[in-house]
């Protein structure tokens, strides 16, 4: 009689992968809400979209200051896009919406593992931003006037995100501070999906 020993599931080396894993179901539930809104048919539809994006990247501003962060995200600071959400909402003669206290808190002492998750969220928001671009200029939208925030980053979207992810993969965890990068991810959507709801709803 062979005794067959099934090896244990092989953990995805790549922290960003897990999360990638780890978020596929809300990712999409965030992308049909965006997408089945008609986000992008027309202007009004589009300034709702802005103001969603407007108090996410209000939630986690405070991210990119944090000098802990900074530490391991070289560049850090220069990623933030809350002030390109503002010059969109500008470039159409928008207020910002109504903000409520934001999740996090300039100034505040942040769990790093939790914002990891956040980050982790808000950076790989730009990976589908490529194709909501090509919906905005079909309204008009462009990287000059009113879909800033959806540009590529100079390098390109692609080695930008790889600089990120590498950071993101070499930050060292134990299992319990991993477990909070996996909870961060899913809040951070969970509030997005909050804010579409409102929004867009
Ligand atoms: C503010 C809302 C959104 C957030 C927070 C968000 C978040 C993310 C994240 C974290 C990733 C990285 C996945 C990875 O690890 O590779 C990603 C990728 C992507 N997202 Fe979204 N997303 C949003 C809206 C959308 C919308 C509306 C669409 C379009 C239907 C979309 C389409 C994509 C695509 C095509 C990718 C690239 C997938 C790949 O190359 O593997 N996203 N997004």
């Amino acid at each position: 009689m062979t005794t067959t020993i099934s090896a244990p599931p092989q953990r995805e080396a790549s922290r960003a992968k897990r999360l990638k894993a780890r978020t596929h179901e809300v990712h999409e539930g965030v992308d049909r809400s965006i997408m089945s809104a008609a986000s992008f048919a027309n202007l009004e539809r589009y300034e709702r979209f802005l103001a969603v994006q407007y108090l996410f990247h209000h939630d986690v501003a405070a991210l990119y200051e944090d000098t802990g962060l900074q530490a391991l995200f070289p560049g850090l600071a220069a990623r933030q896009r809350l002030h390109l959400v503002a010059a969109d909402l500008t470039d159409l003669q928008l207020d910002p919406p109504q903000t409520m206290t934001p999740v996090f808190v300039s100034g505040d002492t942040v769990d790093i593992p939790t914002a990891l998750g956040w980050l982790y969220v808000a950076e790989g928001s730009n990976m589908g931003a490529a194709l909501l671009r090509k919906e905005a200029a079909k309204i008009g939208l462009s990287d000059d006037h009113g879909a800033r925030h959806l540009a590529p980053a100079p390098a390109g979207p692609a080695p930008h995100w790889r600089a990120f992810t590498a950071a993101l993969d070499s930050v060292t965890l134990d299992e319990t501070e991993e477990s909070r990068v996996g909870d961060g991810a899913i809040a951070a959507f969970a509030r997005v999906q909050d804010h579409v709801d409102a929004r867009l709803g």
